[in-house]
């Protein structure tokens, strides 16, 4: 299993061309010191042709945050893998939770998407997560590796990709799980991806997503298969982004 970690930073719906200063800073800071881990930005697609410019000849790798399952054609708004790949994107977060929630996205769908981005060269982040309800019903790790089976299409053998296992209720809140239970979870949705997928799909990491901050990102990432992180506002700051690197 590789044992380079990969931290992704969602910048969500925030994010103007002034500041793609954040993503030169971090740049530079990564060609003075290289990490460890392998480093993602995914900003709005409307920043990503701009970011690839900046960014070029940079250890920081760029990602969308959606795509159509659809390949081309009369789907006003909506932005296809290709498209995503030929701005400079290498990577797409795919079913994140304020998809799910905010635009209606099944488990199928999301495994349409997936079916979408492998053939555009795209490595997929598929974001799975449970609401606090179904936590406090005790249901975390059944919803969980039902949204892996059902997210996940047989197509990924092989190919690269990433789980993010993200709890709707960590999400923005400063919440995060116990260590004890991001594990058990980790655990859960490595199972998952082996019976989905078999054993090809133990190499894949599983990153943790959800209020990841530079003081507690390096607990967290040294819990038994967290294979890096999904960071949304602490990757809105170059040095917060910077020390959650520095954590992997
Ligand atoms: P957060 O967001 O780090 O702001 O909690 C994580 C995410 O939604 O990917």
């Amino acid at each position: 299993m590789s044992t380079q970690k990969l931290i992704a930073g969602n910048w969500k719906m925030n994010g103007l061309a002034a500041d793609l200063v954040v993503a030169r800073e971090l740049a530079e800071a990564l060609a003075r010191e290289p990490a460890a881990a392998r480093v993602a930005l995914c900003p709005a697609a409307t920043l990503i042709a701009q970011m690839n410019w900046q960014l070029k000849d940079s250890a920081v790798e760029i990602g969308g945050q959606d795509c159509s399952p659809e390949t081309s054609g009369a789907y006003t708004g909506d932005v296809s893998a290709a498209m995503l790949k030929d701005a400079g994107a290498g990577l797409v977060i795919l079913g994140h939770s304020e998809r799910r929630a905010g635009h209606g996205e099944t488990d199928a769908d999301v495994a349409a998407k997936v079916e979408a981005a492998l053939p555009a060269g795209l490595e997929p982040i598929i974001c799975v997560g449970e609401t606090l309800a179904e936590r406090e019903a005790g249901r975390a790790v059944e919803v969980v590796a039902g949204q892996v089976m059902a997210s996940l299409p047989e197509s990924l053998n092989g190919k690269a990709f990433a789980v993010a296992y993200e709890p709707v209720w960590a999400i923005g809140t400063g919440l995060t799980p116990t260590l004890e239970q991001i594990e058990e979870v980790h655990a859960a949705v490595r199972a998952a991806m082996v019976a989905r997928l078999g054993e090809g799909a133990r190499t894949a990491p599983i990153l943790y997503g959800g209020s990841v901050k530079p003081n507690n990102a390096a607990e967290i990432l040294a819990v038994p298969e967290v294979g890096g992180a999904l960071v949304g506002g602490a990757s809105l700051n170059a040095a917060d982004f910077l020390g959650i690197i520095r954590a992997a």
